[in-house]
């Protein structure tokens, strides 16, 4: 039994030193103390030795029990700082490095142009109003004096939906000149709002696309007249554009507007002198506007005697692809990121 006690502290002591990490270590334990372990079992045999012999050998098993189990600490010790160094070199980290920045998105320019538009106008004193996208006849078109047979209504491809629950004919708006007529409705005059929107055509080709952004703007009071349209739109056009170019009005024609015109402003590109932009002419359309046709002040009920307004409209993408340069309309919509970065803004 001694020899057998001193062979098993050997062997257990060069089992701890050969043990390489703290799971192996644990094995080594059990091996040895654990419920089946060769020195448990060996303490069992105890027992059945002679009654002299048995507390010599007791004594002898317990100096080895604890010299098994502070080997053990002081093994566990140098396993655990080995550990320890190697999970440190392993997830070592350099906090010197640049840090990486996570992808960000930016204001699409069309919502740039937009943004700004509305900014500019809210200064001179216009707020905002929405209006609906899915419109009905009288809103979209005949309100606007625009009737079933008017030719005009050629010009507006317009894309119609399903008829509604009366039976209404339902359609996308084609213009935001609109939500004049349900702020006309809803309101008294003095009135004064710009409607910047989506509106949609059926059209699809270099210069068009089914969808596209529109602002709308009128103002409704007594004696207002075609001087206070221009000085407002030349203002508008400085600030957005932020150069001084001269604006031009020219005749033209639109059915909820008499007199109405185009504006121009100089062109941008060649100051004025021609070039492929502007065609050669040294100027370039911005805008349609008029003086209110008294035929739609009639139409939403307001005192064509006592009141007149103004009323103008304008492409958003057109006005950004001035402004930013940008010589194609359909890259506003291919959502091309190299074209979003370069353009986008945070
Ligand atoms: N609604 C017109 C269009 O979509 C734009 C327009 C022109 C609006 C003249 C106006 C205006 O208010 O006076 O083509």
């Amino acid at each position: 039994m001694r020899e057998q006690l001193e062979a098993l502290q050997q062997e257990a002591l060069a089992r701890l030193q050969e043990a390489g990490s703290v799971a192996e270590l644990e094995q080594v334990r059990v091996n040895i103390l654990g419920k089946k372990g060769s020195l448990t079992q060996l303490l069992r045999g105890l027992a059945s030795v002679s009654a002299e012999e048995r507390p010599l050998l007791g004594e002898l098993a317990n100096t080895l029990k604890n010299a098994f189990n502070e080997a053990l600490q002081r093994r566990m010790l140098v396993l655990q700082e080995e550990d320890l160094a190697q999970r440190l070199a392993a997830e070592r980290l350099d906090v010197t490095l640049p840090g990486r920045t996570p992808p960000l998105g930016g204001i699409h320019p069309v919502s740039r142009a937009l943004d700004e538009i509305v900014r500019i106008f809210s200064q001179m004193g216009f707020p905002s109003a929405m209006g609906p996208e899915v419109e009905d006849d009288w809103h979209n078109f005949e309100a606007l004096n625009i009737p079933a047979d008017h030719p005009a209504r050629e010009m507006h491809d317009t894309f119609y939906l399903p008829p509604g629950a009366k039976g209404e004919k339902r359609l996308l708006r084609t213009h935001t000149s609109t939500v004049q007529i349900h702020v006309m409705e809803n309101r008294k005059p003095p009135l004064r709002v710009i409607a910047p929107g989506k509106v949609f055509r059926c059209d699809s080709d270099l210069t068009h696309t089914p969808m596209f952004h529109q602002v709308e703007g009128f103002l409704v009071d007594e004696g207002v007249h075609f001087g206070q349209l221009k000085g407002i739109l030349q203002r508008f056009l400085r600030l957005f554009f932020e150069r001084d170019l001269p604006v031009r009005f020219r005749p033209s024609f639109f059915p909820f507007t008499e007199p109405s015109a185009e504006t121009d402003m100089g062109c941008l590109f060649c100051d004025g002198l021609g070039c492929r932009v502007c065609k050669g002419t040294g100027w370039i359309e911005v805008l349609g506007c008029g003086l209110i046709h008294p035929a739609v002040l009639d139409n939403v009920g307001i005192d064509r005697e006592r009141y007149s307004g103004f009323a103008f409209g304008m492409g958003v993408e057109r006005l950004a692809m001035l402004k930013y340069g940008i010589q194609d309309l359909r890259l506003f919509f291919e959502n091309d990121v190299r074209f979003l970065r370069q353009h986008a803004r945070l």
